[in-house]
């Protein structure tokens, strides 16, 4: 069985699909830890009611981002996991994590990237006009939301949503390719060949 790490800064819509899907079977694997840079996330009563450890660390206590990834390291390694979802993880994650768990962190990002990548990514969404969004589901690599791309899912963009409407339109689609991603992962069915990740057919 897989082990599965997750990191989220806040509500935890994504990690509760992940704890979900690891509930209903179409996620082989097991949650061993969330880890949040906010003792304030919603994410972590939502570890409490699923029995999933918790590991939070106080981003704003720390004097610099170099001592807050050091502890973030530690407790990444910790967690002897074999894949890190980050799940509305607010951070840029540094070089010495990128480069520790290279090919095992995935991210959830609400754009079809490499459009609108970093915050507000609908709002970018609206504003720019686009008809169609959604979201992408993308290994982490050393830049900002620019890993090679796993999962991609459309949804329209109607005449009159705003930026609310359309992230919740996207949301519903993220609570679904994230576990699917995880359980493409956990599944040994990802082949990165440079920036193309393709998804190999299951195994009997
Ligand atoms: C999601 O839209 C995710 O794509 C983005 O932040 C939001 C987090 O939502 N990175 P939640 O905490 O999973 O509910």
């Amino acid at each position: 069985m897989k082990r599965i790490a997750v990191l989220a800064s806040g509500r935890g819509s994504n990690f509760q699909a992940i704890i979900d899907a690891i509930s209903a079977g179409t996620l082989r694997a097991e949650c061993v830890r969330l880890i949040t840079d906010n003792p304030g996330a919603y994410a972590i009563t939502r570890a409490k009611g699923a029995g999933v450890p918790v590991t939070a660390l106080d981003y704003r206590s720390y004097a610099t981002k170099g001592a807050y990834e050091a502890d973030l390291l530690a407790a990444m390694k910790d967690c002897r996991a074999d894949l890190f979802v980050l799940a509305g993880y607010m951070r840029i994650i540094g070089q010495a994590i990128t480069d520790t768990f290279a090919g095992k962190m995935i991210n959830i990002h609400p754009a079809l990237l490499p459009a609108f990548a970093g915050l507000h990514a609908q709002r970018q969404a609206i504003e720019y006009g686009v008809k169609v969004a959604g979201c992408t589901v993308h290994l982490v690599d050393g830049g900002m939301d620019s890993g090679p791309i796993i999962l991609q899912v459309c949804v329209p963009v109607l005449e009159d949503d705003d930026e609310d409407s359309l992230a919740e339109r996207i949301l519903a689609e993220e609570h679904q390719a994230l576990p699917a991603a995880a359980a493409l992962f956990c599944e040994g069915r990802l082949s990165v060949e440079g920036r193309r990740v393709r998804i190999l057919p299951p195994r009997d």
